[in-house]
């Protein structure tokens, strides 16, 4: 909590006291009275970057103390060394890894690009919040410097005017992604949806009630760079706002929101909406519908996938980077892994693209999700493995399909106030419908449909149906 009544004093303080050695402190704002800096260059066109270059101290530090400390620990903060130490810095890099226009509201140059002073270098504050000599000089919610949560390709502001391009093209593979492109806008702002299908919803619904450019305007801003990643860094691995590595559906990054009906919610008749989170985990009653003559009573039914064996969970299939080279071994472009696909299409270079409609071998899609860490011997061998098990879940939710259609259709009935045995079997029949159940969690996939076919048939009477070829009843009914 900000202390407002001190901040105003020390604000009134520091006009008529610029020698005081006092300084006013909330948690995070102190305010210094002193110099900050020494005036910059006009060609810098009102950025200010280091008060001090060799502590790292920026002259927004001096006051937003926490969030200077936790941005000198990130890569921003060592950006300009990166580039030095890579033995091919020349003009054409500095941009991307100084502070200047780019990523930021201004589109006139300055900072490091019109002076080249060693102030502006590294990706400091107004890399993304803009030039802030008017905020500095007076400091109020009129002159708050803003950074965007928005970001999109070519836009002339945010994370992508320097994660882009083919070294880095994070905003390119992103915006193709789900989380990125604009197939489902109106859900972003929907009360009920927002929280998860918007960035600004997610946010708030994380408790993390910031300000940024577009906030409160009922922006249509999608799960952007900013929303899983934590612009000013913090404990986990590359600035993720949450970790990738912890097996539970409230403290995982993606987890935290691919976990919407995982289990019927019995007043309705709705299936499953992104069960993904509960299935990898596998505990028992977290997701489907338990049927009563489940063998598994405690605990949970886990795959691989969902274990230790996987430390990096979703993530360590879903979000993978690789360099593309061409027949000569020449770079191409890096797979940012942002598109968010675990066995991506190829294109005809050998790039990942969106697209999904390629055959699932080897030859038409990357499969090094599944072989670099060394779990599957060749992508042939996973390919093969994900096919058996596809149709194994298939054929049983097939099975149980057919026998749903023999219900009297006064079982589904979603108004009288009883979740049926068959109205539990039908949603499993939908999470199996997932086709990446296979993959997510076999087993509790598996073990659901089975106890869910066993009991359908006793409670229904259509044991002597077991043997009868289903074949000409499966996709009858509208079930799916
Ligand atoms: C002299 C101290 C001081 C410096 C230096 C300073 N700020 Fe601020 N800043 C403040 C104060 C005080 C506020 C709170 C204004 C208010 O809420 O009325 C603030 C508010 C903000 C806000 C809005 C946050 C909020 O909760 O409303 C942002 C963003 C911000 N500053 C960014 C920056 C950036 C970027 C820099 C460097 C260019 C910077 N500030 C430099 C004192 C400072
Ligand atoms: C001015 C250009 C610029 C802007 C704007 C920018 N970045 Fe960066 N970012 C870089 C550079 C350069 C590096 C690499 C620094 C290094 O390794 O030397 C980097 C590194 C990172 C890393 C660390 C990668 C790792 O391996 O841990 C993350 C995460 C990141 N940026 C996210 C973001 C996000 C999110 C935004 C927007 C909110 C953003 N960046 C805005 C230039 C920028
Ligand atoms: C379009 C903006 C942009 C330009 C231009 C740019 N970089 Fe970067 N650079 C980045 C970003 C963003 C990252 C962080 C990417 C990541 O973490 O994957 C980065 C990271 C790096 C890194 C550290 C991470 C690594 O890959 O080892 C080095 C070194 C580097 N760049 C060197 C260069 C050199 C050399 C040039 C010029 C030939 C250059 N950069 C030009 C944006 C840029
Ligand atoms: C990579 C881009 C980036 C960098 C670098 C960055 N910020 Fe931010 N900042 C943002 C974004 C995006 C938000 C809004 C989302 C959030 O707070 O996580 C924000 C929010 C803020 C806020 C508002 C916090 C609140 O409680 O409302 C302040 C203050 C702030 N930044 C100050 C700083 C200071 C000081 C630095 C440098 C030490 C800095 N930022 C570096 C992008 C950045
Ligand atoms: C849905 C969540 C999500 C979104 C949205 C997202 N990222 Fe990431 N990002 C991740 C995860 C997960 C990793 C990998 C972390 C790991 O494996 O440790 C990652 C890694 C990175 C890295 C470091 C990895 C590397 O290969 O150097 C950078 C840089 C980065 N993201 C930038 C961006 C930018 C820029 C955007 C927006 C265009 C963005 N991210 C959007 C989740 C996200
Ligand atoms: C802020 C909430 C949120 C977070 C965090 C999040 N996602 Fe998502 N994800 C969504 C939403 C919402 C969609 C569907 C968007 C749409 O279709 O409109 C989606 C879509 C996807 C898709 C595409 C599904 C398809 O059918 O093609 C994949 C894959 C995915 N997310 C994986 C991940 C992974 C992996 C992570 C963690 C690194 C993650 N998500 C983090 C909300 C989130
Ligand atoms: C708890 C988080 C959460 C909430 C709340 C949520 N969703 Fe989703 N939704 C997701 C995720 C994650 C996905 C992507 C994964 C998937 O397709 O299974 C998704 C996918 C979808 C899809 C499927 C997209 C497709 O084309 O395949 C639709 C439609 C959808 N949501 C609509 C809604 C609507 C409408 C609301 C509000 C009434 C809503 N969602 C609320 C998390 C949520
Ligand atoms: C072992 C690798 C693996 C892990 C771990 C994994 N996935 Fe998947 N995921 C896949 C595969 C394979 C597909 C199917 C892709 C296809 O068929 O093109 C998929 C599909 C999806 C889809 C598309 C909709 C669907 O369910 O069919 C979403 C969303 C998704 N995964 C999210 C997640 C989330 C969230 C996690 C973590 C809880 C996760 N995945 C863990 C491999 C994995």
């Amino acid at each position: 909590m900000k202390s407002v009544s001190s901040r105003v004093t020390c604000l009134a303080l520091s006009v008529v006291a610029l020698s005081s050695v006092t300084a006013c402190v909330d948690e995070k704002i102190v305010y210094r009275d002193r110099e900050l800096f020494e005036d910059p260059p006009t060609a810098a066109a009102e950025f200010l970057g280091y008060t001090d270059h060799d502590t790292k101290l920026t002259v927004c530090g001096n006051c937003h103390i926490e969030k200077q400390g936790l941005w000198e620990e990130t890569l921003h903060a060592s950006a300009w060394k990166g580039l030095q130490d890579s033995g091919h810095a020349q003009e054409s890099c500095e941009g991307c890894h100084t502070v200047n226009q780019l990523g930021n509201f201004t589109t006139a140059e300055g900072g490091y690009v019109t002076t080249a002073d060693a102030r502006y270098e590294d990706v400091q504050c107004e890399s993304c919040h803009g030039p802030g000599l008017t905020h500095v000089s007076n400091p109020n919610d009129a002159t708050r410097p803003l950074a965007p949560l928005d970001v999109g390709v070519g836009a002339t502001t945010g994370c992508g005017e320097c994660h882009s391009q083919a070294h880095h093209p994070f905003v390119e593979d992103w915006v193709q992604s789900r989380h990125g492109d604009a197939g489902h806008v109106d859900y972003r702002t929907r009360e009920g949806c927002s929280t998860c299908h918007g960035g600004e919803g997610a946010l708030l619904a994380w408790g993390i009630n910031t300000e940024y450019i577009e906030k409160g305007q009922g922006a249509n801003v999608g799960i952007t760079c900013a929303v899983c990643h934590d612009p000013h860094g913090g404990p986990n691995a590359h600035q993720l706002r949450f970790p990738i590595d912890v097996p539970d559906i409230n403290e995982n990054l993606c987890m935290k929101c691919h976990q919407r009906r995982a289990i019927p919610d019995e007043g309705s008749s709705r299936g499953p909406h992104s069960p993904q989170g509960p299935l990898l985990l596998g505990e028992i009653g977290s997701v489907g519908w338990t049927p009563p003559n489940l063998e598994y009573q405690a605990g949970s039914i886990r795959g691989t996938h969902g274990s230790s064996a996987n430390e990096r969970l979703c993530a360590g299939c879903h979000v993978n980077s690789f360099n593309v080279t061409d027949s000569g071994g020449n770079f191409l472009v890096t797979a940012t892994g942002h598109l968010f696909k675990p066995i991506p299409c190829l294109d005809a270079n050998g790039v990942p693209t969106a697209d999904d409609s390629c055959p699932k071998t080897p030859e038409a899609r990357y499969f090094g999700a599944c072989t670099q860490s060394g779990c599957h011997g060749s992508a042939e061998a996973a390919a093969s493995v994900l096919l058996i098990a596809q149709t194994r879940i298939e054929d049983l939710a097939a099975e149980l399909s057919g026998l749903l259609a023999l219900v009297p259709s006064s079982e589904f009935s979603t108004t009288d106030g009883v979740y049926t045995v068959a109205e539990g079997a039908k949603f499993n029949v939908g999470l199996a419908g997932f086709e990446s159940s296979a993959v997510h969690n076999p087993f509790m996939t598996e073990a659901l449909l089975t106890a869910s076919i066993k009991i359908v048939k006793s409670e229904y009477g259509l044991a002597a149906l077991s043997g009868v070829s289903l074949e000409n009843l499966i996709g009858t009914p509208a079930l799916r």
